[in-house]
């Protein structure tokens, strides 16, 4: 039978065995997956793990600093903080198109990736936080065409996207190839992961950037940031984050008339997202209680400027999908 205990102490061994006193380079997201991975290999190789945090500027406010922060100052695992938000930012100028959008994120994120890993390396292995599931819906991503040999050509958090160069290959290191979501959260806690990053709700690598209807714009990106953390922060204090798979806000890029003391406003909705899921492969929306869609409706319209409207999202998945790009 599988124990967490086991399979950590297996894994270790598996990875001194495999990386010896080669240098392994990772792709942190601060998702579950890439940060058990990332205190696994701290474990198994110490110093010889880097950590590469690239901050798109798409993520939730505070996150990246904290991240980071907690990374190196509490566990001493080294991460480099790559910041890149102006290079995300004006590849998304003008760009209108949900499809275009993730494809330009994509690729920009390659990009840094790859002057990143040069400056850095050179590596030679990649770790990725690949699961079961993962294994299995895209058995190919993977494999070099040529050779047939498991070497990394995508990376994880962007499939949908042009490969890694040639030179790039890195051997891969995946230690988290046999396990499911529920394992990887058991194996993170069992390693001193917090419980923030276990438990943490889905949020897609573009981030932010697809709940933002239509152009990401800085300002935009602030309005959207601000609503989003009263969203957090309200959810946190109800005690009903466990109840939603993701609960989140979106950003719509029409704007509606609105009164604020005596003036009238015109300025931007935001819908509330909130469901229920096993598997993120469908879902339902979340009946949640009236007094906490209440409190963050008036905060965030008192809180938030830019916003005079607040929506709840009444669709399932399907028809509708979970985000709303
Ligand atoms: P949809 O919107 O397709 O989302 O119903 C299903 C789940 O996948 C997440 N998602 C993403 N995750 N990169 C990711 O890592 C992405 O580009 C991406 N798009 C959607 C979404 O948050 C939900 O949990």
């Amino acid at each position: 039978t599988w124990t967490t205990d086991a399979f950590v102490e297996e894994a270790i061994r598996e990875v001194k065995a495999r990386v010896g006193d080669k240098r392994v380079l990772l792709a942190l997201s601060g998702g579950v997956d890439s940060s058990t991975l990332a205190f696994l290999l701290h474990k198994a190789i110490g110093d010889r793990l880097t950590c590469m945090f690239i901050d798109q500027g798409f993520m939730r406010k505070g996150e990246p600093e904290r991240l980071v922060k907690l990374f190196q100052e509490q566990f001493h695992i080294s991460v480099v903080h790559v910041q890149a938000r102006e290079r995300f930012l004006a590849q998304l100028d003008g760009v209108m198109d949900p499809e275009v959008k993730r494809k330009r994120i994509g690729h920009e994120f390659i990009q840094v990736f790859e002057e990143e890993s040069r400056r850095l390396g050179p590596f030679d292995y990649l770790a990725q936080g690949t699961l079961y599931p993962d294994v299995i819906e895209s058995a190919d991503t993977n494999v070099d065409p040529a050779t047939g040999e498991r070497v990394a050509v995508k990376i994880k958090s962007h499939h949908n996207v042009g490969g890694l160069p040639k030179d790039l290959r890195f051997k891969l290191v995946e230690p988290l190839r046999k396990l499911f979501k529920d394992e990887v959260r058991k194996v993170g806690r069992s390693l001193g992961l917090p419980e923030e990053i276990v438990n943490r709700h889905p949020f897609p690598g573009p981030g932010l950037a697809i709940r933002i209807i239509g152009e990401v714009t800085a300002e935009r990106l602030n309005i959207l940031r601000d609503a989003d953390w009263v969203v957090r922060q309200e959810i946190n204090r109800s005690g009903y984050y466990h109840d939603f798979w993701q609960a989140f806000a979106v950003l719509l890029p029409i704007r509606s008339v609105g009164v604020m003391g005596d003036q009238r406003t015109y300025a931007h909705p935001v819908v509330l997202r909130f469901i229920s899921s096993e598997d993120g492969m469908t879902a339902d929306w979340s009946r949640a209680p009236y007094e906490l869609l209440e409190t963050i409706s008036n905060r965030i319209v008192n809180e938030v400027k830019g916003v005079n409207r607040v929506v709840y999202d009444i669709t399932s998945k399907p028809p509708g999908t979970i985000e709303w790009e």
